[in-house]
């Protein structure tokens, strides 16, 4: 599928959606007046601040500010790429997504996976029938992979020579630029292209959602590098992908904790002995991003390290990124191996049983955090227990907060013999922490037009009632435009919800603005509404009119009384410029 996904195939996408039903599956909602409520899962919160309006088709936290459409909420809690959350949402209505054509820009080749695809088949051919595949059979075998496994992982073989991709690509009309843009292929100085994996074993890496977005190539045998992979394209981003994670989700039911590897070799050979839940990261060290998706299938991660300086510092880096998505109910550990181990060769000798049983001892991100911390350090002197608070700090402001927080309080208290009030306050002394982030305001200064733009937020169906907009077009105030523009979009759509509204305004410089004032609530009775913005628009177009009055006054010279004088200084400065923007 190509092309730009037309604007009133969203409208109608949403207009089918219900986001309460969408939440709803991900995020159980209790009713709760009009709304819906729950503790928020993008903060962490014992009582609930998040809400989902089923009239605006909107959620929001008063919590953490987090909010959206179903779009919205798809992207930030499963993860989606905008078209993908379409694609969800569509998959769902039961709807076919149109694509207007040409596309103006697409951002991945649509091509681009089916040449992949192409590429992985070849490999895998070769793997099973080209002359000179004997070498990578003997490799695998020498690495004790079965056939089976080797199957399973879609491992296929490139051959030597420098032009077999190439050539084969060529044939069936792929360009050099598709081929270099799929990152299979060097560009040569002179022109031309070769190559990239030559003599090696190829490893697919897939994402989420099963599609062959890069390899890896090994070497078979000591060469150097040992590994070659595919380079970042718009398809692959090295630090968003996890080899393994599409397959562990296609095949484990009831997963209840992911393991995270460095190799593909090991993830396999864990796989192979029965451990099918491990997933590698692609020679990058573990990003947030890395993080989140695996919290988002299971509450337990076990990442597993070599035991040495090195793997000591990745674990590390690592936990970092890991604090900031410490929600309750999800745990992390770390497994330290063995010096001269890695993950493959400790399934093959201890099996099944004796590696859990080490992922069973793994340390919980909280001992492998205080230790480090805390070396080098006498916690027992005063002197000591201030700088392990130091050093706690700032890790811990990184923490929201909720139940891992206080166990770090509890914990450092207990380590430093003082009361876990005073660790608390110790730790919130300097800055505030995130643990205790003021809630955002969303008490905007209210200007009538911002009023206006809040009320047909809350209420589209007013813009049919309003008054006719000529007089309003003569204004000059900030967000008029913007408020014109609404007006007459409302008229020609006025079933439009609100989650809708915003969706046009995606990725504009008003899309903040306007989700800031859809989150209002007026304390209105909804039959006086028509009213109020009635009066809304004539103050807005009254006060105008009588500030010319004054200007006009002073103009011909005459003095204005001290009332007057009051109003004009009273009227807002930026009231000259008529810009966009309601910030
Ligand atoms: P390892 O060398 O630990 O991988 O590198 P491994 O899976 O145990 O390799 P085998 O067992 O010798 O086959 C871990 C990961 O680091 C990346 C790869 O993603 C590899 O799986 N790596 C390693 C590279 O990208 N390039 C290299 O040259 C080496
Ligand atoms: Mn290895």
């Amino acid at each position: 599928m190509s092309g730009l996904i037309p604007q009133s195939f969203i409208d109608d996408l949403l207009g089918r959606t219900d986001l309460v039903d969408v939440v709803n599956g991900r995020v159980p909602l209790k009713k709760s007046g009009r709304e819906f409520s729950a503790c928020c899962p993008f903060h962490s919160e014992k009582s609930p601040s998040f809400t989902v309006s089923p009239n605006k088709q909107f959620y929001h936290c008063f919590g953490c500010g987090a909010h959206g459409n179903a779009i919205g909420f798809l992207m930030e809690y499963d993860h989606l790429a905008f078209v993908e959350a379409i694609e969800e949402l569509a998959r769902i209505a039961g709807v076919e997504i149109p694509r207007q054509s040409p596309p103006s820009k697409p951002r991945t080749d649509p091509n681009l996976y089916q040449i992949l695809d192409v590429c992985n088949d070849m490999f895998q051919h070769q793997l099973r029938s080209h002359p000179e595949r004997a070498r990578a059979v003997d490799y695998l075998k020498s690495r004790g992979l079965s056939s089976q496994a080797v199957m399973d992982a879609g491992i296929g073989f490139a051959p030597s020579g420098w032009d077999n991709l190439c050539n084969a690509l060529r044939g069936r009309g792929v360009s050099d630029k598709q081929m270099i843009a799929a990152g299979l292929v060097i560009e040569r100085e002179n022109g031309g292209v070769y190559d990239r994996f030559r003599n090696r074993l190829m490893f697919p890496i897939r994402d989420r959602r099963g599609r062959v977005i890069a390899f890896g190539g090994r070497v078979l045998g000591d060469d150097t590098p040992k590994y070659l992979n595919s380079p970042e394209t718009p398809a692959f981003q090295k630090g968003r992908e996890l080899y393994g994670f599409f397959e562990v989700r296609n095949r484990e039911r009831a997963l209840e904790r992911m393991l995270v590897v460095e190799g593909y070799m090991d993830v396999l050979a864990l796989r192979q002995f029965g451990i099918g839940y491990a997933v590698a990261t692609l020679g990058t060290s573990t990003t947030r991003e890395h993080i989140e998706t695996l919290f988002r299938t299971v509450a337990t991660v076990v990442f597993c390290f070599d035991g040495d300086r090195a793997g000591r510092d990745a674990a590390w880096r690592a936990l970092e990124n890991t604090l900031p998505v410490m929600r309750d109910g999800r745990q992390a550990h770390f497994l330290f191996l063995p010096d001269g181990e890695d993950p493959d060769s400790l399934v093959r000798r201890e099996g099944r049983e004796g590696f859990e049983a080490r992922m069973d001892q793994a340390r919980p991100l909280s001992d492998f955090m205080l230790q480090t911390l805390g070396e080098g350090i006498e916690v027992a002197t005063p002197d000591g227990r201030a700088r392990m608070l130091e050093r706690a700090r700032p890790l811990l402001n990184r923490v929201p907060g909720g139940a891992f927080w206080e166990l770090m309080v509890e914990r450092l208290a207990t380590l430093t013999h003082m009361s876990a009030d005073r660790v608390r306050r110790l730790l919130m002394d300097k800055h505030a922490g995130s643990a205790a982030k003021p809630i955002p305001s969303t008490n905007v200064n209210r200007t009538p037009v911002r009023h206006a733009i809040a009320l047909l937020l809350y209420k589209p169906e007013l813009a049919v009632q309003a008054p006719d907009p000529e007089l309003l077009s003569t204004v000059p105030e900030r967000g008029v435009p913007l408020l014109l523009e609404l007006l007459e979009m409302l008229r020609s759509n006025p079933h439009i919800h609100t989650g809708a509204i915003l969706e046009r305004y995606r990725d504009t410089p008003q899309e903040h603005a306007l989700a800031k004032l859809a989150q209002w609530s007026p304390q209105i009775p909804d039959e006086h509404l028509a009213e109020e913005l009635h009066d809304t628009l004539s103050r807005l177009t009254a006060r105008h009119t009588s500030r010319h009055a004054l200007l006009d006054k002073l103009a011909r010279g005459e003095t204005l009384s001290a009332e007057e004088r009051d109003a004009l200084k009273q009227m807002p400065r930026q009231s000259e410029e008529s810009g966009d923007s309601v910030d």
